[in-house]
């Protein structure tokens, strides 16, 4: 099985996926460095050859687990979604943390608040193919297991929505 483990910036894919890399095979994304295209300025992010990367998940060999990791996992080939979530306010601080400028944590604090991932995710599988796993209030490790739970088939809860819609209403 393949899956992807995807979510905003910040929400913890890497942290969480080197923790799985202990039992799982995982990918990284944004380690296939050639696959960098044109610099984005006003994203102040790379363009990604989608399609190059596709073939490099296609090429694995084996009927193993593989949890592929990236922001744009979901537009590779695999057979279920586990999307990342955090609550927008504990984004912020993460991605401040990072040392990111203010406009680069306005556009993922949005676009988290606003469920872009998991739209994303739910224009390209069918809704039980889609997990989310809220990270706020979880340790690294306990988002682990929760993923864990989901590959063994046992993750039926994580497919109840998850929704930050309402933080956007505060801010104005
Ligand atoms: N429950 C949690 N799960 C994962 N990460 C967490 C959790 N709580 C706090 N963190 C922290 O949040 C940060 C997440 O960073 P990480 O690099 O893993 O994110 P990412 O989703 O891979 O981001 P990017 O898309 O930019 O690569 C880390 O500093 C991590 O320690
Ligand atoms: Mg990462």
């Amino acid at each position: 099985m393949r899956v992807a483990l995807t979510g905003t910036p910040g929400t913890g894919k890497t942290t969480v996926a080197k923790i799985l890399s202990d039992k799982f095979r995982v990918v990284h994304l944004n380690e296939f460095r050639e696959a960098r295209r044109e610099y984005d300025e006003a994203r102040d992010t790379y363009v990604v050859d989608i399609d190059y990367l596709r073939e490099k998940i296609e090429a694995i060999q084996g009927n193993d687990v593989v949890i592929v990791e990236g922001h744009y996992a979901q537009d590779m080939p695999v057979d279920i979604a586990i999307v990342l979530r955090c609550h927008p306010d504990e984004l912020k601080r993460r991605l401040q943390r990072r040392g990111y400028s203010e406009i680069k944590i306005m556009e993922n604090v949005e676009a988290e608040a606003m469920g872009i991932i998991t739209d994303e995710c739910l224009s390209v599988f069918s809704p039980e193919r889609v997990y989310e796993v809220d990270t706020t209030n979880r340790t690294p490790q306990e988002v682990a297991r929760a993923v864990e739970e989901i590959i063994s088939g046992r993750g039926e809860k994580y497919r109840k929505r998850i929704s930050y819609m309402e933080e956007i209403l505060k801010w104005y």
